[in-house]
């Protein structure tokens, strides 16, 4: 089989490793990829993910068998639809079912139609009425953009104030865009959180292991939002109950609900939850693999990914016996200082040669290019994720922390407490 992945992050990294071993894949492609990919695919830097005409040409041109899309926004704008449209075999939801992510109302109405647990809301499509029932709401509140924002559209606001300036940062300076068209106010809620991935093929769901990131810049939670500043997997705090639960009151019902509305869904969702004292809530939908949560889930996943991605597209994953090594991994993501406000690119990384024919590290590239003279430089905010395995969770992070010295850079920055809840636990 040959099988073009689109995207260009540790995420799609990380999907190229798996694919790589299996013994069904003869060749990869990647669309733009970055020099990690490109050390496993054949990659072509200079189509963007949202060149759909592009992408079906490059497709057609190299007789492409499978096309994965991974991030969301080509979900959300469709590019599923079109290369189907042009006879391809496509993993991923259609436009028509990406929605779940694309419109967090639509996702609230969803939950709210279907008796999904989540938080309390409000919808609004204008400031006046949005600010007048913050006058009477509850603090802290949650306001989150309706459409994609790079993970960055939620915020939290402690006092009346805050939430006003909030209104005005979302809805009437578009901070987020048309992202901020329509605005979501939540109800604050407390708790653990955990990302639970799970293959859907439009009428069976199969949860993967369990994760949880680290979405702040800073240690301890700290600083703005970010796409991901590192992961672990499992959640210790994921129990046998709390996954019956979820199976039972979540993840199904999510399916059955898509399928109900007529947006069949195929590919993966991310379930992002808060384990709160009342139970198990949806905190937010992804219509794809998490960044960095794919690095931690699939170096642990037994099955041959291309079994488990045809058994999607073709609706028979009741067939999948889905399974994950009873261990652990811990992903810290090496970043460019300044990340996510502002931050300089091009210094030459050294030392990923010490990750070669090493098991159990995985050096993950993420915002990476090869330069003129072939040296491998940093191109992004997110410049690598480095993750180890391990039988547990402490071990596994000491080995991760351990290979993040073996990585020079300018400008690197990291944070010190990827897995600090698992003390906790
Ligand atoms: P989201 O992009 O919807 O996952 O939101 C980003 C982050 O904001 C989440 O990972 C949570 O930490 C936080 N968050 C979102 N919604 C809520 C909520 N209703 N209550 C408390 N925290 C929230
Ligand atoms: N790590 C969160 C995301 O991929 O959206």
């Amino acid at each position: 089989m040959k099988v073009l992945i689109i995207g260009s992050g540790g995420r799609e990294h990380a999907i190229a490793v798996s694919m790589a071993k299996s013994s069904r894949v003869d060749k990869l492609y990647c669309i733009p990829g970055n020099a990690g990919i490109a050390q496993i695919a054949e990659c072509d830097p200079s189509i963007g993910v949202m060149e759909f005409d592009r992408i079906t040409a490059y497709a057609g041109e190299h007789e492409i068998d499978l096309v994965f899309v991974a991030p969301d926004d080509p979900l959300a704008g469709g590019l599923v639809d079109e290369l189907e449209e042009a006879g391809f075999r496509v993993f991923g939801p259609n436009k028509k079912a990406a929605i779940l992510e694309s419109s967090k109302a639509f996702s609230k109405d969803l939950m709210k139609k279907y008796n999904i647990p989540t938080a309390g809301y409000e919808t609004f499509d204008n400031p006046e009425n949005a600010l007048a029932y913050l006058e009477k709401a509850e603090m802290p509140v949650v306001l989150k953009a309706d459409g994609l924002a790079l993970g960055k559209g939620v915020l939290i606001c402690n006092t009346l104030e805050e939430a006003r300036a909030g209104v005005r940062e979302i809805m009437q300076d578009k901070h987020f865009g048309s992202a901020g068209d329509k605005l979501v106010v939540e109800e604050f809620l407390t708790g653990r959180e955990v990302s639970v991935l799970a293959f859907v093929d439009g009428k069976t769901v199969i949860p993967m292991t369990s994760a949880q990131d680290h979405k702040r810049a800073g240690d301890g939670d700290q600083g703005p939002n970010t796409g991901g500043m590192g992961c672990f997997s499992p959640s210790p705090f994921y129990t046998g109950e709390v996954d019956a639960f979820c199976r039972r009151h979540i993840y199904q019902p999510t399916v059955d609900a898509m399928r109900a509305e007529g947006r069949e869904f195929k590919g993966v969702i991310f379930f992002g939850l808060m384990l709160t004292p009342q139970g198990p809530k949806v905190l937010e939908y992804n219509a794809r693999f998490g960044d960095p949560e794919a690095q931690v889930v699939l170096c642990r996943m037994k099955n041959d990914i291309m079994d488990v991605v045809d058994a999607c597209i073709d609706s028979r994953l009741d067939e999948i016996n889905l399974e994950f090594e009873d261990n652990a991994a811990v992903c810290v993501v090496l970043a460019s200082e300044g990340y996510p406000v502002s931050y300089q690119k091009g210094f030459e990384i050294t030392g990923l040669e010490r990750f070669q024919e090493r098991e159990e590290y995985y050096c993950f590239h993420a915002g990476t290019r090869a330069d003129e003279e072939g040296r491998i430089v940093t191109n992004g905010g997110r410049v690598l994720g480095v993750t180890a395995k391990s039988a547990t969770l402490q071990e596994a992070r000491a080995k991760a922390y351990e290979a993040a010295e073996w990585i020079s850079f300018g400008n690197k920055y990291m944070r010190r407490d990827i897995g600090r809840a698992i003390d906790e636990a």
